[in-house]
């Protein structure tokens, strides 16, 4: 039985396109594998603090004490423990809302998601994968989707295992075929979802 986590950085909530994704690919992922779990993180609803001087000296002090067990990690032992992540985030500014920068503050714990030693940074998520759906307003290049190079080099970083990412693009753009976008996307989520173990 695998757990899949749900980063759900779709701000606009019910009126969000990206969301639309993220439903065709749990539900696709709940029909291929029944005896797998879903826990959502709903980062429009959550009351996340970003990290200032007060609350960086306070996650110090419980990581020189090793205090894992505060209730501040809960986020990063969930984040640690998922087999497969899906990250629904909207094309935001050339990225992703802040709200998601803001949970990866939080989930960003050394020695809980990652560690170091003499060589260097470790990975220490469990995930096999994390699916990044987004939906974007224009039309952007490889070099401009910063979303992607980010979430991919944190993959890295946390060391779960392979990035995948579906996008519609130009959703937004007059005399674009938005219905045409969204479900060639939807197909292309399905599709991914398939390869996902
Ligand atoms: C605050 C904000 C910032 C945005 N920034 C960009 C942007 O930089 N580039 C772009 O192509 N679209 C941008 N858009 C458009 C969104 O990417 C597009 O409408 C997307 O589909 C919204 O996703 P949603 O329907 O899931 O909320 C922005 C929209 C909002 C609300």
């Amino acid at each position: 039985m695998k757990k899949i986590l749900i980063i759900d950085a779709c701000m606009r909530k019910e009126d969000s396109r990206t969301a639309l994704l993220c439903k065709k690919a749990v539900e696709t992922l709940k029909e291929l594998h029944p005896d797998w779990t879903f826990e959502r993180v709903a980062l429009a609803d959550l009351p996340l603090r970003y990290l200032d001087k007060d609350s960086l000296t306070e996650r110090d002090a419980l990581l020189a004490e090793k205090r894992y067990d505060h209730p501040r990690f809960d986020l990063a032992h969930q984040f640690q423990e998922a087999d497969g992540m899906i990250v629904a985030a909207p094309f935001w500014d050339l990225s992703f809302p802040a709200a998601l920068k803001v949970y990866i503050e939080n989930v960003s714990v050394d020695g809980l998601t990652f560690y170091c030693d003499e060589q260097g940074l470790h990975g220490k998520c469990r995930a096999a994968w994390m699916l990044h759906l987004s939906t974007r307003g224009g039309l952007w290049d490889e070099e401009t989707r910063q979303d992607e190079h980010y979430l991919r080099a944190l993959c890295g970083f946390f060391g779960v295992g392979a990035y995948h990412v579906v996008a519609a693009e130009g959703i937004d753009i007059v005399g674009l075929d938005h219905e045409k976008i969204l479900k060639d996307a939807l197909s292309e989520t399905e599709k991914v979802c398939r390869t996902l173990a």
